[in-house]
This record gives structure tokens, C-alpha cells and sequence, in this order.
């Protein structure tokens, strides 16, 4: 007797249906034209209002990318990270990587006002920080890339897991590693959304156990060059204030480009994480540096794909969590 295929063909159908989703939970969700009808002009007001506050501030739309990724490492890109202290939850604010750190949240609420204006009640939080960090690359001359938008946002904060899943500077190269996969993202992403250091500022004291007494017999970290070495320790002196600045990227602080992994490859790189990347003995990530340091449009495209990929972490879509009207507050309370 011959068996029709088709009873066969349709659960082979249906569980590999089931397998892409749960492989791909989210990304099939969220959509380059969410707002096409109800918020047309929603990246435009973004980046009217990011340029407003770079005017004063040169250092914003580095503050702000970072925030969508403050925002997506802890249990997903669903806005958590902006929300104050209430009642019942402790705000991602004050966890040890964010606190005194992070910035740029009175931007988001400008930027959400303006949103708001327009088309009250529509625009996620969620999706602002998204739109914030692509239309702030852009503007300090990195790539452009169609976000992708539909996330909603979250009803809590999660102040613990902003303590263990965002990556430390101190961290070695397997926990980086392990942090980003976590979260679905794999080495490639690593390497290429760690180039998100060639703009903004770190502290000192974010990198300061490198310049004294790292090694065993008492000396700086060998991986770090002697003359940059030099201009460190002038600004970081031991036991000085942990909070002055200093440029991620030495050579072109305020621009998008690829000079990030030229300064790994010459030991410029300022934190621990970021010079482990190129220093750590035959890691898989030292010729991902070497290609995007040869070429800065492969870096580029790679920053929008994986931009794109760590937008993708979890969001909450369809009838899940809300539409703050506050990015600050959970509707209602
Ligand atoms: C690979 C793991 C990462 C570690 C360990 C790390 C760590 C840090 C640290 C310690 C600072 C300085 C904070 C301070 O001194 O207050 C910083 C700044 C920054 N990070 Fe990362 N980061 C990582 C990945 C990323 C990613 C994936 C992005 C974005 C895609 C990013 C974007 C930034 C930006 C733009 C700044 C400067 C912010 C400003 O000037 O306000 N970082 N990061």
C-alpha cells in the first residue's frame, strides 16, 4: 500500500515552523515599517531632537547608543532600563554599570515629549532607544540602517540582572564571550558592537587597575603602549578621582569610523575589554580586529547587521507589556 506523503509532509511543516520560532523568537515580529501609518515621521523627530542636544553636548549620541545597549542585555530591548524606582522594583539606573554612568535620559524624555506630540500613546520607549542609537551613529558619521520597530515596553525593571548580564570592562575575553551569547549574539557581534568605543568617554577608574600594579611584580599592564601608557597615568594618577574622562578613542573621539581597532592593534585600546580582544593569545576575535581595522565599510555593514541582531534580543511585541507615556513610569502609577 502506498501512504500519502502529505499527513508526513505537514508535521515535517509544523515542527520545523515550531524550531524557526523558537530559533528566531522575536525577530519576525518586529518590522522596518510599524509606524508607516501611525507615526510616519518618527525617525525624523528623533534625529531633529538628537541634534538639538549635540549642539551643546558632544558626547550625546555616544551616551545614547549605549543606552539601547544597557537597555537589550538585560531581558531584552524592552525600554526596562528607563525606568525610575517605584513601589515595587528597584530602577536598572542605579546597578553598579549604569550608575553614574549612564546619560542621556533627559534626551529620551525630549525625544519621547516630541513623539508624543505627534502621535500620543504609539511610539514605545523601547523602540526610541533603537532609534536613538541608529539615528546617533549616523550623525557622528557611521552607518545608516532601517531599524527594525514594533517593540513594546516593560511593566518592571530588573536592577539584579543589570549587576550580571552586562558585560564588566573587567571581564576576560570567555566571559565577554559568554555574556554576548547569552543573549543570542555571537563573537562576530562581539568584536563589531565593541567598535561602538570609537566615540564617547570612560572613567578612570574604569580602566585605572590597568596603569598600577596589574601585573604580578607590580608593574602597568603590558598590553598597553608605553607613550599612551604615559598620557593615562597624567590623567589617572594613582588614588586620583575615578570619575575624570578619558577619550574611548584617543585618536578620533567624537567620529564613527574604524579607528577603534587600529588603536587595538597599536595597544591603544582603554579598557581591558577592549584591548583583550586583539592581546588575548590566539583568540578567535584577533582577525575579525584586523579585517574591520583594514576596512572600515565591512565595519560598518557588520555594525549594522549586528545592531540590528542585538535589537532582536527578546522584545515584547503584540498585546505584551504597554506604551509608556513616560519612559520614566509604568502607566498609571
Ligand atoms: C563588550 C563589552 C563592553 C564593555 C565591557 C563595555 C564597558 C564600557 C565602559 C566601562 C564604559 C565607560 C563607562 C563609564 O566610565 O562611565 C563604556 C562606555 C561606552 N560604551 Fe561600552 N562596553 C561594552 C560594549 C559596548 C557596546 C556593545 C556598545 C554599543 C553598541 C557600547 C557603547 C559604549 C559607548 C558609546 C560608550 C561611551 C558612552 C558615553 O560617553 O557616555 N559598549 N563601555
Amino acid at each position: 500500500m502506498i501512504r500519502s506523503p502529505a499527513p508526513f509532509s505537514l508535521t515535517a511543516m509544523t515542527v520545523f515552523a515550531a524550531l524557526w520560532f523558537l530559533l528566531h523568537p522575536s525577530s519576525a515580529q518586529l518590522s522596518p515599517s510599524f509606524y508607516a501609518t501611525t507615526c510616519p515621521n518618527v525617525s525624523s523627530i528623533t534625529q531633529t531632537v538628537i541634534q538639538q542636544a549635540l549642539q551643546s553636548d558632544p558626547r550625546i549620541t555616544a551616551s545614547l547608543t549605549r543606552l539601547h545597549f544597557h537597555d537589550c542585555f538585560v531581558d531584552g530591548c524592552d525600554g526596562s532600563l528607563l525606568l525610575d524606582d517605584s513601589a515595587t522594583f528597584k530602577s536598572e539606573k542605579d546597578a553598579a554599570p549604569n550608575l553614574n554612568s549612564t546619560r542621556g535620559f533627559d534626551v529620551v524624555d525630549n525625544i519621547k515629549a516630541a513623539i508624543e506630540s505627534s502621535c500620543p500613546g504609539t511610539v514605545s520607549c523601547a523602540d526610541i532607544l533603537a532609534l536613538a542609537a541608529q539615528a546617533s551613529v549616523f550623525l557622528s558619521g557611521g552607518p545608516y540602517w532601517t531599524v527594525l520597530l514594533g517593540r513594546r515596553d516593560s511593566l518592571t525593571a530588573n536592577q539584579a540582572g543589570a549587576n550580571t548580564l552586562i558585560p564588566s570592562p573587567f571581564d576576560p575575553l570567555a566571559n565577554l564571550i559568554a555574556k554576548f551569547s547569552a543573549v543570542g549574539l555571537d563573537t562576530t557581534d562581539l568584536v563589531t558592537l565593541a567598535g561602538a568605543h570609537t566615540f564617547g568617554r570612560a572613567q578612570c577608574k574604569t580602566f585605572s587597575p590597568r596603569l598600577y600594579n596589574f601585573t604580578a611584580n607590580g608593574g602597568p599592564d603590558s598590553t598597553i603602549s608605553p607613550s599612551y601608557l604615559y598620557s593615562l597615568q597624567q590623567l589617572c594618577p594613582q588614588n586620583g578621582d575615578g570619575t575624570v574622562l578619558a577619550n574611548l578613542d584617543p585618536v578620533t573621539p567624537n567620529t564613527f569610523d574604524n579607528k577603534y581597532y587600529a588603536n587595538l592593534q597599536n595597544n591603544q585600546g582603554l579598557l581591558l575589554s577592549d584591548q583583550e580582544l586583539y592581546s588575548t593569545a590566539s583568540a578567535a576575535t584577533i582577525s575579525i580586529v584586523n579585517s574591520f581595522s583594514g576596512n572600515q565599510s565591512a565595519f560598518f555593514q557588520s555594525f549594522a547587521r549586528s545592531m540590528i541582531n542585538m535589537g532582536n534580543i527578546t522584545p515584547l511585541t503584540g498585546s505584551n507589556g504597554e506604551i509608556r507615556s513616560n519612559c520614566r513610569k509604568v502607566n498609571g502609577s
